[in-house]
C-alpha cells in the first residue's frame, strides 16, 4: 500500500502525462504573458520560473501539494523551536542567528537572543581588534593570515561567503581554510606563512572531529616550534559548542566563541561559525550578510505559499525528482567568486534530504535528494554543458546572474550576462531538425553532408531552469541567497517528511576509520575485514615498504 505522501505526490503523474507532449517552447508561444505569470520576488532577487515544464494547473498543484503536507504548520513549529528534528531530538533554530526583530526567540523555553547578541557583540569586538592590528601574536606583531580550521559545514560556509566577498577584503589580511585530513591541505597552506603573522581558528561545533583535531594538533606543533609553547594561546582563537573542549586545547576562555545545539552544522554560518567572514569583509559587512539572511526568512516566514521564492523552488524540485524522476540538479552561478556556491549547496542540500527513511524511521517509497552539483559559468559551458544540452539525462538547473559587477571591466560582465541568457534560452528552445537542416542550407552544405551531420546537431530542448538575477552580489544578497536555498530544503525535507537536520550517514565511515587505523599504521593485523579491505591492507603496506 503506497504511503500517504506517495499519494499526496502521485497527481502529479497525471499533471506531467498532460505536460509531456508540449514543449515550453510552445508554451512560451502560447502564453504572451508566461514570463509575468512565473516570476516572483524577494526583495531585490527576481526568480524567473518561466522556463519549466509547468502551466497554471501543474503549478496550483505543486503549491497545494505544499500545503496539505504542512510546509505552512511545520514552518511555524520550526520557528517556535519545537524539535523538528527528531532524531537528535533538537530545534532548528539558525533563523534566530540573523533575526533582527525585538522580539523573544524561545527554545525550550528560553529567549536565545540575549546570547545570540552577546556572541556576535564578542565576535565584532575581537574580528574589529584583529583587524586594526591590536591584537598581536606572541612576538607583537599584527597578524596578516587567518586560518581557519574545520571542515563541513564548519568550513564550507564561511570559505564560500569569504570568496564570494572578495571585493569586501583586504589584500593585507588574508583567510585561509583548511579542511583536509590529508596533509597537503595545511602543508600547502602554511608553506608560505609567517608563524609570527598568523592566527589560527579552530572551528568545529563538537571540537572532537578528528579531521579537524588533526589540523589543529598540527598547527599548534607549527607555531610551538617556531615561537615556543607559551605562543599558543595568542595564536589560537576557537568557534565550538563545546567550550570546555577548547579551553583543554589551551584557547583563551576570551577567544573561545560559542554556538548552541540547535544551530545544525550545514547552517552555522551565521553563528560564532562566520567570525573568519567578519574578519576578512569587517563586522559591518558580516552584520548585512545577517539581514538578507533575515529579510529572506521574513519572505518565507509571511508571502503566501505561490509567491514564496523557497516554497516555488522547493515544490519545482520535488516535480523533477518525483514526477520525472531527474536525479540531479545543477546549481549554476554566473559569477566567478561564487565558484565554491555548489560546494557549500552540495552539503546544505545532500546531508539534510539525502535520506530513505520518514520521521517515523519508515522506508521511503518515493525518491528524496537529488545529486546537487555545479560550477560558475562560463567554465562549465566548456566542460559538461555538452552533456546538459544533449545527453541522454535531464538535468534541471538553476542559473545566478547580477546585473552588475563589482569591476569596472567593460565588456566582461556584458558577455558574462549574454553567456547565462543564452544558456536557458538554447536549454528551453533547442534547435529543432528543421532548423538545422536550413541553417546547414544556408552555409551551402550539399544533401548527402546535411543529412549526416543533421542528428548530431538537434538539441532536443525542453530542458528546465530558473534563473535568478539580483542588482550586486553585495554582502545582503549573499545572506538572501543562502537563505533562500537553507528553505528550499526545508520545505523539500517536509513533503518527503524526513528529518532534514540529522545526518547519520557520516557515521559508519568515520567508525571504520577509527577502527583501521592501527591496521593501516601497523599496530593491528590486517584481519578481520572484508577480502578486498584485506586485500588492499596488504597491498598498501607492501608499497609503504618500498
Ligand atoms: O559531515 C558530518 C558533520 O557532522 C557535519 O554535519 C558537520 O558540519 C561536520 O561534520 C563538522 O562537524 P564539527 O563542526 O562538529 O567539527
Amino acid at each position: 500500500m503506497a504511503s500517504n505522501r506517495k499519494s499526496l505526490l502521485n497527481p502529479m503523474m497525471k499533471q506531467r502525462a498532460r505536460l509531456a507532449d508540449t514543449p515550453m517552447r510552445q508554451l512560451f508561444e502560447e502564453d504572451k504573458n508566461r514570463f509575468k505569470t512565473f516570476t516572483a520576488s524577494a526583495g531585490d532577487i527576481l526568480l524567473d520560473y518561466s522556463k519549466n515544464r509547468i502551466d497554471q494547473k501543474a503549478m496550483d498543484l505543486l503549491i497545494d501539494i505544499a500545503r496539505k503536507a504542512g510546509v505552512e504548520e511545520r514552518r511555524k513549529a520550526m520557528w517556535a523551536g519545537q524539535h523538528i528534528n527528531v532524531s537528535e531530538d533538537r530545534a532548528v533554530m539558525h533563523m534566530a542567528l540573523r533575526y533582527q526583530g525585538d522580539k523573544p526567540v524561545k527554545v525550550d523555553g528560553k529567549d536565545v537572543m540575549p546570547d545570540v547578541r552577546a556572541v556576535l557583540a564578542a565576535m565584532k569586538a575581537f574580528s574589529g581588534r584583529i583587524r586594526d592590528g591590536s591584537i598581536k601574536g606572541s612576538t607583537g606583531e599584527a597578524f596578516t593570515d587567518v586560518v581557519n580550521i574545520g571542515i563541513g559545514g564548519s568550513d564550507l560556509g564561511p570559505a564560500m561567503v569569504t570568496l564570494a566577498l572578495a571585493p569586501y577584503t583586504r589584500p593585507d589580511l588574508r583567510l585561509h581554510y583548511v579542511s583536509n585530513v590529508d596533509g597537503a591541505h595545511i602543508h600547502d597552506t602554511l608553506k608560505g606563512l609567517d608563524p609570527r603573522r598568523t592566527m589560527f581558528i579552530v572551528a568545529s561545533k563538537t571540537f572532537t572531529t578528528d579531521e579537524t583535531m588533526t589540523n589543529a594538533a598540527s598547527a599548534r606543533a607549527w607555531i610551538a616550534n617556531a615561537l615556543g609553547d607559551a605562543a599558543v594561546p595568542h595564536h589560537f582563537a576557537a568557534l565550538s559548542t563545546n567550550l570546555r573542549a577548547c579551553a583543554d586545547f589551551g584557547i583563551k576562555s576570551d577567544r573561545i566563541f560559542g554556538f548552541w545545539d540547535w544551530v545544525g552544522g550545514r547552517y552555522s554560518v551565521w553563528s560564532a561559525i562566520g567570525l573568519p567572514v567578519a574578519i576578512a569583509v569587517g563586522f559591518d559587512n558580516f552584520a548585512a550578510f545577517l539581514r538578507g539572511a533575515y529579510e529572506m526568512d521574513q519572505h518565507f516566514l509571511k508571502t503566501r505559499l505561490d509567491r514564496n521564492l523557497p516554497v516555488i523552488m522547493g515544490m519545482l524540485g520535488v516535480w523533477y525528482r518525483n514526477a520525472w524522476g531527474f536525479p540531479s540538479y545543477a546549481v549554476l552561478p554566473y559569477d566567478q567568486r561564487l565558484s565554491r556556491f555548489a560546494a557549500y549547496l552540495q552539503q546544505q542540500d545532500m546531508e539534510s534530504n539525502g535520506k530513505s527513511v520518514t520521521l517515523e524511521g519508515k522506508p521511503l517509497d518515493y525518491e528524496s535528494g537529488p545529486i546537487i552539483w555545479g560550477e560558475p559559468g562560463t567554465n562549465g559551458q566548456h566542460a559538461f554543458y555538452q552533456l546538459i544540452h544533449q545527453g541522454t539525462t535531464v538535468i534541471p538547473a538553476d542559473f545566478l546572474i547580477a546585473a552588475n559587477p563589482h569591476e569596472n571591466m567593460a565588456p566582461h560582465h556584458d558577455k558574462l550576462v549574454a553567456n547565462v541568457l543564452a544558456q536557458s534560452e538554447a536549454l528551453m528552445l533547442g534547435k529543432t531538425k528543421e532548423e538545422v537542416v536550413a541553417e546547414l542550407t544556408a552555409q551551402g552544405l550539399d544533401k548527402a553532408r546535411i543529412k549526416e551531420l543533421t542528428p548530431h546537431k538537434v538539441f532536443p530542448g525542453n530542458r528546465p531552469s530558473n534563473t535568478l538575477m539580483y542588482p550586486k552580489l553585495t554582502p545582503e544578497i549573499l545572506g538572501a541567497l543562502v537563505a533562500l536555498y537553507e528553505h528550499k530544503v526545508f520545505v523539500q525535507g517536509v513533503i518527503w517528511n524526513v528529518d532534514s537536520y540529522d545526518q547519520w550517514g557520516v557515521e559508519l565511515g568515520k567508525q571504520l576509520a577509527k577502527a583501521l587505523l592501527p591496521k593501516v599504521q601497523g599496530t593491528a593485523p590486517a584481519k578481520g575485514n572484508d577480502a578486498s579491505t584485506i586485500g588492499l591492507l596488504r597491498h598498501f603496506h607492501s608499497l609503504r615498504g618500498q
